[in-house]
């Protein structure tokens, strides 16, 4: 896990998973030093003492005021309980939905959460914080929002790619991701996080991007890509393209069985 500068009150604690058959994929979650300190998602499970180490090291977690939870998918989730013990004045911002998947693993104190829905906004001092659903998702918790102080987009899983290499998973820009990678690793992203693209209406899917493109953000911080500093057309223009991608089929049982027998040791 890395510590990169995302924006100048931004750092992304950027994590990643090698996943076979994919490469590797970034797993991003954001301090926003805003008045009150935001996190945005809380990582992987395995990653856990290391995220709150790296955490620390940047703020106290006491100080933090909220936990914005994009969904309650496991690669988001994975320090949300020690983080509301190491955060008793912060709350979790969800959707009911996300608080209700949540609390079928253990219940979620009510009154550690604050429902936030697409359309409405977050007071968090010196911004708001304007809640959005982005245009692919994989789970009906998802939101997304913008600062309106600076214009950062968190989107969430949208936008997401695998990328070659840890060190480009973690890198600080996506130009270090050579563009027809890029938008190989976003179109197959799309179809693996949210399959149900192939199958959208064009016209209805396009006039979906139409809220993004307007408030063009100069930042979008995706949870699953290095940050995309003035990169917003491109990233549009690719995800308008999303319905046309080839749908992704995942490895069945040969070849998972033939991936393990190519990983054992032979014997001599
Ligand atoms: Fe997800
Ligand atoms: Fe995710």
């Amino acid at each position: 896990m890395e510590l990169v500068r995302s924006a100048p009150d931004v750092t992304t604690l950027a994590d990643a998973i090698p996943i076979p058959d994919l490469g590797f994929v970034p797993v991003n979650a954001f301090l926003l030093r805003a008045e009150q300190p935001v996190l945005v998602d809380a990582g992987l499970t395995a990653s856990s003492p290391e995220f709150l180490a790296k955490l620390s090291s940047l703020l106290d977690p006491a100080d933090l005021r909220w936990i914005y939870l994009t969904h309650p998918d496991r690669d988001h989730t994975g320090s949300i309980r020690s983080l509301l013990d190491l955060a008793p004045r912060a709350r979790l911002v969800t959707t009911f939905m996300g608080m209700g998947i949540l609390s079928l693993e253990e219940p979620i104190p009510p009154e550690r959460v604050f429902l936030l829905n697409p359309g409405q906004t977050l007071d968090v001092g010196d911004r708001q914080l304007t809640c959005f659903r982005p245009p692919l998702y994989d789970s009906p918790a998802t939101t997304g929002f913008y600062d309106s102080l600076t214009g950062t987009c968190f989107s969430s899983d949208c936008f997401g790619a695998p990328v070659a290499s840890a060190d480009l998973a973690h890198a600080d820009d996506i130009a270090a991701v050579p563009p027809s990678e890029l938008v190989a690793g976003q179109r197959l992203w799309a179809t693996v996080d949210s399959p149900w693209v192939t199958g959208v209406d064009r016209t209805a899917f396009r006039a979906s991007l139409e809220p993004l493109r307007r408030l063009a953000p100069p930042v979008i911080l995706s949870s699953h890509l290095p940050a995309a500093h003035n990169a917003t057309t491109r990233l549009l223009e690719m995800l308008e393209q999303a319905p046309e991608a080839t749908p992704y089929v995942g490895p069945d049982q040969a070849a998972l069985e033939a991936m393990l027998a190519a990983m054992e040791p032979r014997s001599t």
